[in-house]
């Protein structure tokens, strides 16, 4: 545990506006400042910094913290990490055994893990018995030094060919089983995870092995094995072969792929701005990781039915993260792999070349599925036409599409305008919705999973740790009036309890107190906590009002417990209720 002393002094010399400043453009509004939420796409800023209680909060997504919080999240650090880091900017040192942080020691072994994995799964595919595994890769097209620029390898057809390995060289069967490389089986001994299989390691862009794509070459069963999310590896926030396509300063564009193999044969074949989503479908995260490197990407997925789908929903995904898409059509081949292999990369390049703007594909593929020789297939192509323009962010742009479709359905540009200005009227309303506080609250029901069936409860619990948040002053007097074990909701119980302690020990109350034993999610909703204490009125009596609403609610029952009584004691708890009801 790293003292909290040298927490306070840290953030002292961490002034949040401008640790925050260096991600965010922030803009001064009276006390507070203003910029776009990091955290989640937005075109209007709902994110913003608290300088007075070194604090922020999104009104947009509900992300909020404090500054520890804030490099956690954006750096993507635990705990003990993201306080390195501040100390180093701060040119503090961390006390000695504090930086012995086991998340982060774990993080470390399973980065060593997977470095020692990959290098043994390529060993096994170079010597004579990976001679299958070689002979179907090759046979794949790829070329030796393919092979050795990404890593691929063989992972053996034996139960425990990588976990002895391992075992050998000091790990941890509880390690290798957090990396995802082994698993325990029913006698309680382990088994590699990867059998039998063609491996791709993924590599971040530090150039650590992160995880590992494992491909059947025969049999059925699922085609590709994929690491799960660990420690490490978070899939919805890496793209496969970022690492070998970033350069220094914008790539023109990154051209987005399905699978593993259709990156290797584009980087082969001399592509090597491919990357790929890592079986999962694209998702904002990755795009905003996109945008770091390039504005524009061109879409090369497949082209079967879920693949034009997958390619509707990157445009939209990449267009609110600022990237311009293009789309590769590709004909008489499955993917972009199949197509180099059949024809080769001069002609890939002639695709690259001849890929349509997005607009021109969407609108393409609209009037192919209505007959606009029809009134009736026309007023439905311009309906959906209308849609499409009413996701374009430029209105030059939308006047410009908007003349084209107007000389191509034989209508009016005016016409189709209005429509879009309509259309984009209801999207306001609809996003306002969206991003009210009601909807943010409703994001929090896992984490407070209690206050599905309790709402009284949990709200009773919110206007007492508000009040308490906001009337450091309470603290006295509710000690004593309630207890942790009154809550009904776990987490307001650990943020109660948590609270009592810091007061308890003299701190001042702030979010860094909330810091070593909260989730970055838990951290949001205190994060909200005390914003919504901040603009509140609240008072200790308030906080005392809240304390007695909690007790009286405790005494009555939830549907569980109620049906679980036995006759006598129901009868009992009725007459308990109406005695109540009516103020005896
Ligand atoms: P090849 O057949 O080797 O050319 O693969 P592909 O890349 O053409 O595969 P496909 O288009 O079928 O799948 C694209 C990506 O989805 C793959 O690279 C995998 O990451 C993922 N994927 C495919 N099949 C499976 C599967 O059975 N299970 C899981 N979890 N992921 C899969
Ligand atoms: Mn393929």
């Amino acid at each position: 545990m790293i003292p909290q002393s040298f927490i306070e002094e840290l953030r002292m010399h961490s002034d949040i506006e401008s640790v925050v400043s260096s991600y965010v453009q922030l803009k001064r509004r009276g006390r507070i400042l203003v910029g776009l939420c990091p955290f989640h796409s937005e075109k209007t800023g709902s994110f913003t910094v608290y300088p007075e209680s070194q604090s922020f909060y999104c009104f947009g997504c509900g992300a909020g913290g404090d500054v520890i919080g804030f490099i956690r999240r954006i750096e993507n650090l635990e705990y003990v990490e993201a306080i390195k880091l501040l100390a180093q900017r701060a040119g503090m040192t961390v006390p000695e055994d504090a930086a012995e942080d086991r998340t982060a020691m774990l993080k470390t072994r399973i980065l060593e893990m997977n470095r020692e994995a990959a290098r043994f799964y390529y060993d096994r595919l170079i010597e004579p018995a990976g001679e299958p595994a070689l002979r179907y890769l090759l046979g794949r097209g790829l070329l030796p030094k393919t092979i050795k620029h990404f890593g691929l390898g063989y992972a053996p057809a034996q139960w425990s060919a990588l976990t002895d390995m391992l075992a050998k060289k000091g790990f941890k069967y509880e390690e290798m089983e957090a990396a995802c490389l082994a698993r325990k089986g029913r006698n309680g001994g382990y088994y590699d995870v990867f059998r039998d299989r063609v491996m791709f390691p993924i590599i971040d862009l530090r150039g650590n092995v992160i995880g590992f794509g494992g491909r059947k070459m025969t049999g059925d069963g699922p085609k590709y094995y994929n690491s799960p999310d660990t420690p490490v590896f978070k899939k919805t926030k890496n793209l496969f072969a970022l690492n070998f396509a970033k350069k220094n300063g914008k790539l023109p564009y990154l051209i987005l792929c399905e699978g593993y193999m259709d990156v290797i044969s584009m980087h082969q074949a001399g592509f090597t701005q491919a990357v790929a989503s890592l079986g999962t479908s694209l998702t904002s995260d990755q795009c905003r990781l996109a945008a770091a490197y390039t504005d524009e990407a061109i879409l090369a997925y497949d082209s079967d039915e879920a693949g034009q789908k997958a390619t509707r929903r990157a445009i939209g995904l990449l267009d609110e993260a600022g990237i311009h898409s293009r789309v590769l059509s590709i004909p008489e081949a499955k993917d972009p792999d199949e197509f180099i292999k059949k024809f080769g990369g001069g002609k890939f390049k002639q695709l690259i070349e001849g890929s349509a703007g997005a607009v021109e594909y969407e609108l393409g593929k609209i009037g192919a599925k209505y007959e606009t020789d029809t009134p009736e297939g026309k007023i439905m192509a311009l309906k959906e036409a209308v849609n499409l323009l009413a996701e374009m962010k430029n209105p030059l742009e939308r006047e410009v599409w908007a003349a084209k479709l107007a000389a191509d359905y034989g209508t009016t540009k005016e016409g189709i305008l209005s429509q879009v200005t309509a259309k984009l009227r209801r999207k306001a309303r609809a996003e306002n919705q969206r991003t009210s506080p009601a909807a943010v609250r409703a994001a929090y029901s896992d984490i407070i999973p209690e206050k599905v069936k309790n709402p009284a409860a949990a709200a009773a619990e919110e206007r007492l740790l508000g009040a308490m948040l906001r009337n450091p002053e309470a603290f006295g007097s509710l000690s004593g009036k309630i207890s942790g074990s009154d809550f009904v909701c776990a987490l307001y119980r650990r943020i109660y309890e948590s609270a009592m302690n810091a007061a308890a020990m003299g701190y001042e109350l702030s979010l860094s107190v909330f810091g070593e034993g909260f989730s970055l999610e838990e951290q949001n909703v205190i994060a909200r906590l005390f914003t919504v204490a901040r603009e509140s009125h609240y008072t200790e009596a308030d906080a005392l009002d809240a304390a007695a609403a909690m007790k009286k609610l405790r005494e009555k029952k939830t549907d569980e417990e109620i049906a679980g009584l036995s006759g006598n004691e129901l009868s009992a708890y009725i007459e308990k209720i109406r005695r109540e009801k009516s103020g005896k």
